[in-house]
């Protein structure tokens, strides 16, 4: 049988532990996985794209079948340049469904071979998310255990930096 190649793509500003709970799983569903970050993003991001790929590349380094790469515009092109079959998302409550469906049917409409696997994270990181993140860390606010600790590192460094 054909080697599966998934890309899971995203803002991932910065990697949760949610996010790399899914990386976890997509390596064992999938015989390589590569985690694509968005660089065209509309919303103004805390970390560059370079620090985004940086932090993914440390916590996934243990994991041998999943690579970080950048890609802009359609992800079914960036999809179809990768020759991958499958498009990998999380959805963490019912309140994600609706954008993520959208997502999914607009994306087999563009290109019908590619099917949009959804896989639920651990429980305990169903309400983590980059954005809570970055708003709880600004104000002062606890990310231990919500992200992985090189990354509760990078936001001191961001920050702090920033703010002197
Ligand atoms: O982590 P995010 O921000 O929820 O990820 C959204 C992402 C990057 C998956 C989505 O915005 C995307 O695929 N953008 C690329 C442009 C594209 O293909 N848009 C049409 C999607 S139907």
């Amino acid at each position: 049988m054909a080697e599966i190649l998934a890309i899971y793509p995203g803002s991932f500003d910065p990697i949760t532990n949610g996010h790399l709970d899914l990386i976890e799983r997509g390596s064992h569903l999938f015989d390589r996985l590569i985690v694509a970050v968005l660089t065209n993003l509309e919303k103004d991001p805390l970390f560059t794209v370079a620090e985004r790929v940086e932090m993914l590349q440390e916590a996934t380094r243990a994991i041998p079948n999943v690579a970080v790469d950048t890609f802009s515009g359609l992800l079914v092109d960036y999809a179809r340049q990768k020759q991958a079959q499958v498009i990998l998302r999380g959805i963490r409550a019912f309140t994600d469904y609706e954008y993520e469906l959208q997502m999914a049917l607009m994306n087999r409409k563009l290109a019908p071979d590619l099917e949009t696997v959804f896989l639920m994270p651990a429980l305990s990181y169903t309400y983590v998310s980059s954005r809570l993140v970055r708003e709880i860390f600004q104000h002062g606010g606890s990310v231990k255990d919500l992200v992985p600790a090189l990354v509760e590192e990078r936001l001191h460094q961001k920050v702090f930096q920033n703010k002197s």
